[in-house]
């Protein structure tokens, strides 16, 4: 296999793969060629999250491939994040036409998009007309409902010069049920007319392998949740797999760094509890036995019990 086309991008994932994550993985681990930002967004009253905002500020992004990405209902919520993105230098910006939760399609933003072709292609269509300096790419599922949709968005897409085109094929209504069908994904290839991305379910080498059965040719892809389990995956499908002795050795180095990081982040124990509570969430599946490591990571109140339980983890399990 020629490792050398193989790209790697992270998956944006809202509240795990913050700028602490960005940074940690990229300095223990590597590999990754481009990292995307979870999406920007207006909330309530038009008001941007806090927290949002720290993700795409240049200083929390330093030297690193950054893409930031938008989630937007209609081109006026667009245009304003495009252009707080633009100031902020970066050039080029994703758009979320992919996001599967009620809570966002009902407002008509994320997947909502995959049903309204004539209204994305009017939207794009001003988009690129304001001349903004940067270039755009998308992410997409393949619908809302139906995994057709894509088909008539595809031919929106078509119509203007994106850099890249990033595609999940599952239905937004499936949101993680069921597995990703590659098979869709080998049919977009025959029909985007831009450089696409695969991005779904690669959680492990072996599904690396599988994939490229259908997809043979395809050399960029994108990881979200398999990087949270196994964060050295990159560095395996590049051919670098990490002897296990030094693997494990890297884990932990990524775990305590992690941990030093939010530490100087986030106030209280109570909440740094939380946040590792969540990383482990999928950073056990790599384990020996997940489940009695998640139980251990639970129960441990405070952190120095937390910090008793991950010596016991990485020494037992
Ligand atoms: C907790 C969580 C948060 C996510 N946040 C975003 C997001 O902000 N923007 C986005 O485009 N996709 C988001 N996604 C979708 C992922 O980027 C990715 O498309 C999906 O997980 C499939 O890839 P995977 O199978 O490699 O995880 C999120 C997924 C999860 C599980």
């Amino acid at each position: 296999m020629d490792y050398s086309k193989i790209k790697i991008y992270q998956a944006p994932l809202q509240g795990f793969t913050d700028y602490t994550f960005r940074k940690v993985i990229s300095e223990v681990f590597g590999g990754i060629d481009k990292y995307f930002i979870p999406y920007l967004s207006y909330g309530k009253g038009r008001a941007i999250k806090k927290s949002s905002i720290k993700e795409v500020l240049p200083e929390n992004n330093v030297a690193l491939p950054v893409v930031p990405q938008v989630l937007f209902a209609d081109v006026h919520e667009l245009f304003d994040l495009v252009a707080i993105l633009v100031e902020y230098g970066y050039k080029e910006i994703n758009l979320n036409l992919g996001c599967p939760y009620p809570m966002a399609t009902n407002k008509g933003r994320g997947a909502a998009w995959l049903e309204k072709p004539e209204a994305l292609a009017e939207t794009l269509q001003q988009l690129f007309a304001q001349g903004f300096q940067a270039s755009f790419s998308v992410k997409l599922r393949t619908g809302l409902t139906s995994d057709q949709d894509f088909r008539s968005i595809v031919d929106v897409l078509n119509q203007f010069p994106l850099s890249e085109v990033i595609f999940h094929p599952r239905t937004a209504s499936q949101m993680y049920d069921g597995k990703a069908n590659p098979k869709l994904f080998a049919e977009a290839v025959s029909l985007v007319k831009h450089p696409l991305v695969y991005n779904g379910d690669l959680l492990t080498e072996a599904d690396f392998q599988e994939l490229k059965i259908t997809l043979p040719e395809q050399s960029s892809w994108m990881i979200g949740r398999g990087l949270l389990i196994d964060p050295s995956l990159p560095l395996r499908l590049k051919g670098k797999a990490l002897e296990a002795k030094e693997l494990r050795k890297k884990m932990k180095e990524f775990h305590d760094q992690l941990l030093e990081a939010y530490s100087a982040r986030l106030e209280g124990s109570g909440h740094l509890l939380m946040k590792m509570n969540q990383f482990w969430t999928y950073f056990s599946e790599s384990f020996e036995n997940p489940h009695k490591t998640m139980k251990l990571v639970k129960k441990s109140g405070s952190l120095l019990k937390y910090n008793a339980a991950v010596v016991e983890i990485f020494r037992n399990y």
